[in-house]
Parts: C-alpha cells; structure tokens; sequence
C-alpha cells in the first residue's frame, strides 16, 4: 500500500470563525498542523504517495506542502539549521504530493471517489486529519498496514466508545473478534445507543481495496443528506474481507472543541523539551482559577 488519501474539503462548521480563513486540517497542535500528524502516520506506513482532496478555501493546505523558496534560503543564509530541516522535511524526500479538487461538499464517500483517477486499481489508505491518534509504538496506519497486508483485505480502524456514543460514530459488528480484529458483518452510520450493534466505533483510519470505488459509483445520499463512505462500506462487506482492527494508541477527536484542546494538553505533556513548563503552567492555572483536586 503506497497511496494515501487526506480528504479535507469539509467545511469545518464546527471550528468557525477560525476556520473562514484557516482550514480545520491547519489548526496546530502545539508545533505541527493536523495534517501534518497524519501525513508523518501515512509515510511511516509505507506511503510514498499522498492524495489530499481539497476545495477553493484549502489553498493554505497546497501551499504548506509546496517548497519555501524564499524561507529556506533565508534559514539557510542564517545557518539555522534546524529549522531547516523542520521546514523541508514536511514532505520528505521521494514522497509526492497530489491535489484533486472536490467541487462541492458531497459527503466522505464523494470526497474518497475524487480520488480514483490517481489511486487507479491499488490497495490505499484513507486518513482523517482531524482524528489525531497518538501512540508510543508503530502508528496507528502502520498497525493496520502490517495485519491488511497479512489479510490481504480491507481494514478499518475501530475504537471502543461508550454505548451512549454510538449516535457520533459508524458503529461495526463483527465475526470473531480476537481482541484486535475481527471479520465485519454489519456496519451502521450514527445508531441510537439502543439499535447499535457493538460499541466498536469507526476511527478515521481504513486500507479499502479499489473495489470500493464502484460501489462509491452508486452510492445514493445518504445520513445528513451526504454520500456516505459507510454505506460503501456496507456494500462491500458481502463481496470482501473488511476487518475491524483495534489499534493501539489513544485517538482524540479533533474536530471538537474539547479534542482539541485534550490533544493540546496530552502532546504538551508529552513533548520532549516543554513538558516540564507546560505541567507548571497548567497546575499553576488550576490552582490561580481555584480548581481543587479531588
Ligand atoms: P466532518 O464530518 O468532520 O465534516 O468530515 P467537516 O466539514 O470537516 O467538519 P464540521 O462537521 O463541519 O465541523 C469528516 C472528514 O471528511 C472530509 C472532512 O474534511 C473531514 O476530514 N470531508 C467531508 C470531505 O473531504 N468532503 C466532504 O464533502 C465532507
């Protein structure tokens, strides 16, 4: 599996007002976008080839992955090499980057068919920036990659949620879950805590063979009037092997307000040279705003 594809041609209602002029997928995380998070996941997985479908209000994503001629020279003439490397490295050496336009917000399913002109007839990935997952070992895709690879099938990325949850999330059922991954029998988009088949919920990670796109073809409107990727899903698992597969590795949902800030504090704590200041400063400001520890 050596394609990846980033659909970021949501609105990003959510984050507005920032988000009229910044794209969701830009939004930091202490010093690296979101998207950045999950490009590094993609190329450690193996993909060399990065498909990002975008629209007329994304030009910020195109121009983060485009060369900086004038600020490379001028880091360079500095000798401030670090940096440097930090800017250039975005999009490593022998990745390419390829840009497909979604004309109109038709939904996940739509977004992930603009981009069968270039995938062609190849396993490939799919990731959503805004689940950021954080993990100590391999990355979440990488995980996916290596059990995919020994399947020879699709596999979706799959968490444990509260059952009150499930209305926020494609819910799955499956055949012999061992604990990791188990065959998918039946797959939901957003049921009501009491119809919902398991409490195993779609993250935004999936290998998906190219079978899909033809059911993409098909696929009618569906929940929130949009052209779901479920419900391709749904169609493909009678015809093919798609596992659910549990990663290792903490997921926050960074397309809510709370996610955001959650990943804020945990790749803060986390983070090789600030983790010291940023634990003061956050006690400092549970203690100021009178914040009493149980
Ligand atoms: P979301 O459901 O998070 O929607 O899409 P959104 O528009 O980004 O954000 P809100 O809900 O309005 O705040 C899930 C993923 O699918 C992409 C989004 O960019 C996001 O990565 N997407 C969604 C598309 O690329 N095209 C679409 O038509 C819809």
């Amino acid at each position: 599996m050596r394609i990846a594809v980033f659909p970021v041609a949501g609105l990003g209602t959510r984050f507005l007002p920032a988000t009229k002029t910044v794209p969701k997928e830009m939004l930091p995380i202490v010093d690296k976008p979101l998207i950045q998070y999950a490009v590094d996941e993609a190329i450690e997985a193996g993909c060399d080839t990065l498909v990002f479908i975008t629209n007329r209000y994304k030009h910020a994503v195109a121009d983060y992955f485009d060369k900086a001629y004038e600020l490379e020279q001028k880091l360079e003439r500095a000798g401030k090499a670090e940096q440097l490397a930090l800017v250039r490295n975005v999009l490593p050496e022998g990745v390419r980057a390829v840009f497909v336009t979604q004309a109109e917000a038709l939904g996940l399913g739509h977004a992930v068919l603009c981009a069968k002109p270039v995938v062609g007839n190849e396993p490939f990935a799919v990731l959503l920036p805004d689940d950021l997952i954080w993990s100590r070992g391999d990355g979440a895709l990488k995980q996916m990659a290596d059990h995919a690879q020994r399947t020879g099938g699709s596999a979706i990325a799959v968490q444990d949620v509260p059952r009150a949850q499930t209305g926020s999330y494609g819910i799955v059922a499956t055949d012999s879950f061992d604990g990791q991954a188990g065959r998918i029998r039946q797959i939901v988009e957003k049921p009501k805590p009491a119809d919902a088949p398991s409490n195993l919920a779609v993250v935004g990670r999936y290998i998906l063979n190219p079978a899909i796109f033809d059911l993409l073809e098909t696929t009618q409107q569906g929940a929130g009037g949009e052209i779901q990727l479920t419900d391709a899903i749904a169609q493909l698992l009678p015809l093919e092997q798609v596992d659910a597969f549990r990663f290792h590795g903490t997921r926050f949902d960074c397309g809510t307000h709370l996610g955001l800030i959650e990943a804020t504090v945990r790749y803060a704590l986390d983070h090789e040279l600030l983790s010291d200041a940023a634990r003061k400063l956050m006690q400092n400001a549970l203690d100021e705003m009178g914040v009493v520890e149980n």
